[in-house]
Order: C-alpha cells, then structure tokens, then sequence
C-alpha cells in the first residue's frame, strides 16, 4: 500500500503483511470496505488524488496525539506473530476501556527502514552494549503526567 506520491514503491516490508494476490472472498470484502471508507469520506473513488490524499494521511497517525511503533526480534518464529498480535490487540482493547479509540495501522510495515532511521531500534541484540539492561527508576518518581482540559481550558 506504499503511496506513490511519496516514491513509496522503492520500500518493502520484511514480511508480507497480505496475500500477493488477493481471492474471494476476501477481494470483495475488501473492496466494499474500500468503498464504504470513501463514501464516508465524500471521495470518489475514481479521484486518484484524493484517495491517495487520504491514504497519506496514515503517516501523520491520522492526527492522533500518539502514534505506537510495534517491532518484533527478528530471531523470533512465527508462533510470536500470534503473540505480538494479542499483545497489540491487549493495548488497543485496553485503550479502549479507559475511554480511547485507536486505529491499527499495517500502513508502516514497509517502511521499517525509514523508521530505524528515526528510531533507535537495535540492530546487533548480541553487543554487550545493547545486552545490558541498565537500572531505571520508577516512572512516578521522575514524571507527572496531565492532560489538558479544552473545555474548561486549564491543565487537569
Ligand atoms: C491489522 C490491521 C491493520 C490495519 N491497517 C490499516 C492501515 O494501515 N490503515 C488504515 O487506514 N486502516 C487500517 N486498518 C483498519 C483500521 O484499523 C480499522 O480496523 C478500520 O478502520 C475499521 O474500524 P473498526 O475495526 O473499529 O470497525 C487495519 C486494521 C487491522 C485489523
């Protein structure tokens, strides 16, 4: 799904996400689903530009105040696919019952080097260096975290 305006085609993901050739009935369910998205949206889906305009918009986390990058160790087999899976799921259900929507995103996977480039995300999990686990202080101890309330507009 890499956007072509962003030269996006050059990336792949290390992993195929979806099928290489999509069958029924899933191609149908997704198609409807792609319609339904764009009617929603009030884009017609012959406006290339706006549907590529709106698929864009997945990279700016569709304007969420926290975007979550999930990784898994490459050394890992596909039975932790499953379990990097419900662990995600945990989150977004979680996320969910304090209050918060949330929008899984398959959009980032083939962009990962991108990413690595932003992010400090080990590459040798051999080195001494990235093996030790250094001693951190309890979150509480040096953070306090507030919100701010728009509607009263003050800091709660
Ligand atoms: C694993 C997974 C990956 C997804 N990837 C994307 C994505 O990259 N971009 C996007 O707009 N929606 C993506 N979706 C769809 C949305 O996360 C969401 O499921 C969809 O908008 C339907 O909302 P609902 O599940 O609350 O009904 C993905 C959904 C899942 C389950």
């Amino acid at each position: 799904m890499p956007g072509r305006s962003a030269g996006g085609e050059q990336h792949r993901p290390e992993y195929e996400y979806y099928p290489s050739q999509w069958v029924e009935p899933y191609l149908d369910r997704r198609r409807q689903n792609g319609f339904a998205l764009y009617e929603a949206l009030g884009i017609d889906r012959r406006d290339l530009q706006r549907r590529e305009q709106q698929m864009l918009r997945n990279y700016s986390f569709f304007d969420a105040p926290v975007g979550l990058l999930v990784t898994l160790d490459r050394r890992l087999n596909t039975g932790s696919y499953m379990d990097l899976g419900m662990f995600i799921q945990n989150i977004l259900v979680t996320a969910r019952g304090q209050g918060l929507h949330s929008c899984a995103q398959a959009a980032f996977a083939p962009f990962h080097a991108v990413v690595r480039r932003h992010l400090p995300l080990c590459e040798d999990t051999q080195a001494p260096e990235n093996c030790l686990l250094t001693e951190r202080q309890p979150v509480e101890e040096f953070a306090s975290f507030h919100g701010f309330d728009t509607a009263a507009e003050r800091v709660c």
